[in-house]
């Protein structure tokens, strides 16, 4: 069994973005600047920002942030995403989700200029993706499809099962591994809440995403010998043993699943952490015009 080393693989392509960083800042031009817009006082949305910060910081990005009181109204936030949207010293931005209930996401999204959208979460930039034309692929998919690249897992011909079809991971993942690419060319299933034998399925699988907001729910058995395992789930679970008064755990049982697998994503230390690296590349092919 060999972990998927999310942690030393983020290392490695923030030190690959500093460098061509700093190439630019040689050359006389301007760092790529990476926006965002954070609207009210969600926790876990502002830790998220803060670590997108972080990240732009030690790549030399330019980063800023818009932090928006929760009551904004739809034509203020729409007034700001339009500057943005025409700012060019700002490469691309983002919005952080979830947003209050007063605004309609759909909307705000379809609002962002799709060369600037760096989520890829805007319906052109989601069609693209379908299609395999060359475009921005959001944050945890293509933070995963770079693991599978980067470790050399052979995923041509190789039965790939999703667990769970939200929007932002399931769905798009199984396209994205579904394509006439490298990584792709999966045999994919799709298993949903409503997938009456979705544990005879991921039994079956090469590949195993699990990404179905359950902490632990994939177990041994669940998991043939030798099945690459991709763990998207975070958990916070309370345990009075930790100094922080919690633990952290994945969608996966992973003391028993680890020793079946030929790789494994760990919780924390895997996927997690190459989600705001997704981002920075994003900004920085958003920087180069690729999209
Ligand atoms: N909220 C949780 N994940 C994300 C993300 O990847 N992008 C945005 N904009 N909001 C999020």
């Amino acid at each position: 069994m060999q972990l998927i080393d999310g942690k030393k693989l983020a290392s490695e392509i923030k030190q690959e973005l500093a460098k061509q960083t700093a190439a630019l800042i040689d050359a006389g031009k301007r760092a790529p600047h990476l926006a965002a817009v954070l609207v009210g006082d969600d926790p876990a949305s502002q830790s998220y920002i803060n670590s997108k910060e972080k990240a732009c910081r030690e790549v030399g990005f330019t980063s800023s942030i818009y932090r928006l009181e929760a009551g904004i109204s739809e034509k203020k936030l729409t007034e700001i995403i339009d500057f943005l949207n025409n700012d060019d010293e700002v490469d691309g931005f983002i919005v952080q989700l979830p947003l209050p209930a007063h605004i309609p996401v759909d909307k705000v999204i379809s609002r962002i200029r799709p060369e600037k959208d760096v989520d890829g979460f805007h319906p052109v930039n989601i069609g693209k993706m379908v299609l395999g034309v060359p475009t921005y692929i959001s944050a945890t998919p293509f933070g995963i499809i770079t693991m599978l690249q980067r470790y050399g897992i052979e995923t041509e011909g190789k039965h790939c099962v999703v667990l769970g079809r939200s929007n932002i991971v399931g769905t798009p993942l199984s396209i994205l591994l579904s394509r006439k690419a490298n990584p792709g060319n999966c045999t994919v299933t799709l298993c949903h809440t409503r997938t009456p034998n979705m544990r005879e399925l991921a039994a079956t699988a090469d590949i195993l995403i699990a990404a179905i907001g359950q902490p632990e729910y994939v177990t041994a058995d669940m998991v043939k010998e030798g099945a690459v395992v991709v763990d998207v789930g975070i958990h916070r679970i309370p345990d009075e043993t930790k100094e922080k008064g919690y633990h952290t755990t994945g969608d996966v049982k992973f003391d028993e699943v680890a020793p079946k697998c030929s790789y494994i994503t760990p919780v924390p230390g895997g996927v997690g952490l190459m989600t705001v690296v997704s981002l920075l590349m994003n900004t920085m092919k958003a920087y180069n015009g690729e999209v």
